[in-house]
């Protein structure tokens, strides 16, 4: 990792946020400051996902949201005590009923289950992840290792946010991706982004199998219907990569509204990808859709 980067991640933790620490921060310590962002960050115990320790090892990407994180909690743009709750109830530490009802056991349409992530899901979400065709709108493919600490953090989201991708499932075919509904942890450029955690991105990711089906549409809104059901949810948002037409596709027959364009800040300039689309969705809009199809 350039020594810059780590200079800089050095000085958030190590100085400029124990410094700026008020009274009724529940940490003041270097590495519970670390400890918060790197958690958040990759939506479980940050050890799941880097080997310590995660200044030298993380990529620059994680440590550039990481920091993100930091500096919007400098800023007032984050709460600190939520952002250190949070990192608690990820490692399991936070007893208690989560932040809305109990998801349930699956939500159905027909064939088609969205249920939480079980072990023997790993290894179809780290098969897709790995194609190259799946992730071609993507930074990159996925290693196993990563796949395995993505599975885990969706559970892990779940637990503590009350909601998060789901395992999509077909009879007969088994987990074939994730649909759903994912709170956006990194500071993002587009209205809301800048308060991170605010936002509820709405993701999906399928194998090649089950393109083309309107598969990810009907998980969508089943996801979207508890979203905005039980989990209280009153906008989600959806974005991808400006040439990513199925997704777009996906977006529009869900009856999001497109909300102008952004630069993805984990691609840096010039990367063809870095353009991305924005859509929303309100609950408001959601329910009246349903009622006049
Ligand atoms: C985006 C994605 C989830 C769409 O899921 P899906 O269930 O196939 O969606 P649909 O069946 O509704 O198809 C969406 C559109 O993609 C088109 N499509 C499907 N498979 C395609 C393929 N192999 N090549 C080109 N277009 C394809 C469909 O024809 C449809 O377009 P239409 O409405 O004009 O007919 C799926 O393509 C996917 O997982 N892609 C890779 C991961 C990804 O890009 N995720 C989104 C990141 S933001």
């Amino acid at each position: 990792m350039p020594d810059a980067a780590r200079e800089h991640w050095r000085d958030l933790v190590e100085r400029r946020l124990p410094q700026a620490a008020r009274p009724d921060w529940p940490v003041h310590r270097d590495h519970c400051f670390a400890r918060i962002l790197l958690d958040n960050t990759c939506g479980g115990p940050w050890r799941e996902s880097v080997p310590a320790p995660a200044w030298a090892n993380l990529t620059l990407n994680g440590l550039d949201a990481a920091m993100g994180l930091g500096e919007a909690v400098l800023a007032g743009r984050a709460d600190l005590g939520w952002l250190n709750r949070r990192s608690l109830a990820l490692r399991g530490k936070l007893r208690g009923s989560g932040p809305v009802a109990p998801s349930p056991e699956g939500l159905r349409d027909g064939d088609l289950v969205l249920r939480p992530w079980q072990a023997e899901d790993e290894a179809a979400l780290a098969a897709l992840s790995a194609d190259r065709d799946v992730m071609r709108y993507f930074p990159s493919t996925h290693d196993a290792q990563e796949s395995r600490a993505e599975a885990r953090s969706f559970a892990h989201r779940f637990r503590v946010d009350g909601f998060g991708p789901w395992a999509v499932t077909v009879a007969g075919e088994g987990c074939v991706g994730l649909v759903g509904g994912a709170r956006v942890m990194r500071v993002m450029p587009f209205p809301g982004g800048e308060r991170p955690g605010e936002t509820v991105e709405l993701e999906w990711r399928l194998a090649r199998p089950a393109w083309g089906r309107g598969l990810a549409t009907r998980a969508a809104r089943l996801a979207l219907h508890d979203l905005f059901g039980r989990c209280g949810i009153a906008v989600v948002v959806a974005f991808t990569a400006a040439d990513n037409a199925p997704s777009r596709r996906v977006m529009e027959r869900l009856g999001m509204i497109a909300d102008g364009r952004f630069e993805h800040p984990a691609l840096p300039p010039g990367h063809p990808l870095r353009t991305h689309l924005l859509y929303r969705l309100t609950a408001a809009s959601f329910e009246s859709g349903r009622l006049d199809a």
